[in-house]
């Protein structure tokens, strides 16, 4: 049986830094508020004039993760691309990676999981490795939010949280059973998907009806949260997926070595992170300087503690994530 390994990581965030004071100029909003709330001090937002997109972040961190992967880029037999942004409503970005990145005609899958994307991503990958189908996988989460948020006062509930960037994983096949993805558990409830959702255009929503109707009070094409309704959800559903994965593996949380949470909210992971008694050194979090990078925000922060020596060989790894669907998971590794 083999294992699937994480044998490289990359990200990429756009070089422009939108503080939360820079925000005021849209909006009505304070810095204050916005850290008290999320922990949120700046996020990265694409400049416009540059060439930047989310297939285009995505292959700026896939590159990266290759070349410390140590595989040539025609080693990669499948690439997984998780984004709630792709450049073009259809087809999906992954294809965009391949063409971009000059990679041989392999699949290309999207993952449509919003935050749990990456979660989702790194579990389809474990079990194409799994079967021996796949030896390398590109695994990609990468968000343009900028390009569709509201920026006005009537949309800063939103806006203020989320930010743009890209991570990515070369997921490799290893013989070595003792590391690698130890288990993986994926959960939804779509009954709530309209808490935390973008409307239109969709099918159930298209351009010529909202035009159409031309509308000023219509917000149905803006990423629409019911915050406080998201953030109870998120607190239960996080320790359940965590909980699942230690239950799975015979493990207590006190073996958990570091805890990558998706980066919806501090406040979120603080709650997490005291309901398992975890200490500062086994929690990894960076929304201070990016905000909630949806499918993103795993691989950039899972990249950046490995990158700072807090991830070492033998580690128990915990990847947990909540969002949009909802949908909800995470995925336990030993480094
Ligand atoms: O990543 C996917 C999962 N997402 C999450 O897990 C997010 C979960 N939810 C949250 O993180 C929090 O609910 C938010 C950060 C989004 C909002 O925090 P909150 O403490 O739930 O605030 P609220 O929405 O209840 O709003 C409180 C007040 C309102 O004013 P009133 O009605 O009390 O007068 C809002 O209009 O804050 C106001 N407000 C703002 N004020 C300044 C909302 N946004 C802002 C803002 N600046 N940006």
């Amino acid at each position: 049986m083999y294992r699937a390994r994480i044998t490289g990581l990359g990200y990429y965030v756009p070089e422009r830094v939108v503080t939360n004071n820079d925000l005021k100029q849209w909006m009505d909003t304070s810095d204050e508020w916005i850290q008290e709330r999320t922990g949120i001090q700046e996020r990265r937002w694409i400049d416009p004039n540059t060439e930047d997109t989310t297939s285009v972040m995505g292959v700026k961190a896939a590159k990266i993760a290759i070349e410390r992967s140590g595989i040539n880029k025609d080693d990669i037999d499948f690439i997984l691309f998780a984004t709630l942004s792709p450049d073009m409503y259809f087809p999906g970005g992954g294809v965009r990676i391949q063409d971009l990145l000059g990679l041989p005609t392999i699949g290309a899958l999207d993952v449509r999981n919003q935050c749990s994307g990456f979660v989702y991503a790194m579990s389809i990958a474990d079990q194409f490795i799994k079967t021996g189908m796949y030896k390398n996988i590109l695994v990609i989460g990468s968000e343009n939010h900028s390009g569709g948020l509201e920026k006005s006062t009537r949309g800063r509930g939103v806006t203020v949280i989320f930010g743009d960037g890209a991570g990515a994983a070369v997921v490799s096949r290893s013989e070595d059973e003792t590391r690698g993805i130890l288990s993986t558990h994926l959960h939804s409830e779509g009954v709530h998907a309209k808490e935390l959702s973008l409307i239109g255009p969709s099918t159930g929503r298209w351009v010529d009806t909202i035009m159409e109707e031309n509308d000023p009070e219509d917000t149905s094409y803006y990423p629409y949260m019911n915050g406080q309704f998201v953030f109870k959800h998120a607190v239960v559903r996080f320790s359940e997926a965590i909980m699942e994965g230690l239950q799975a593996n015979n493990l207590t949380s006190e073996d958990i070595d570091m805890l990558i949470p998706h980066q919806a909210n501090l406040r979120i992971a603080q709650f997490v992170q005291k309901k398992f008694k975890l200490s500062d050194d086994q929690v990894y979090n960076n929304i201070m300087k990016y905000g909630n990078t949806t499918a993103a925000s795993i691989p950039i922060a899972l990249t950046e503690a490995w990158e700072q020596g807090k991830i070492k060989e033998g580690d128990t790894v915990v990847l947990a994530a909540f969002g949009s669907g909802f949908t909800w998971g995470s995925v336990f590794l030993k480094w």
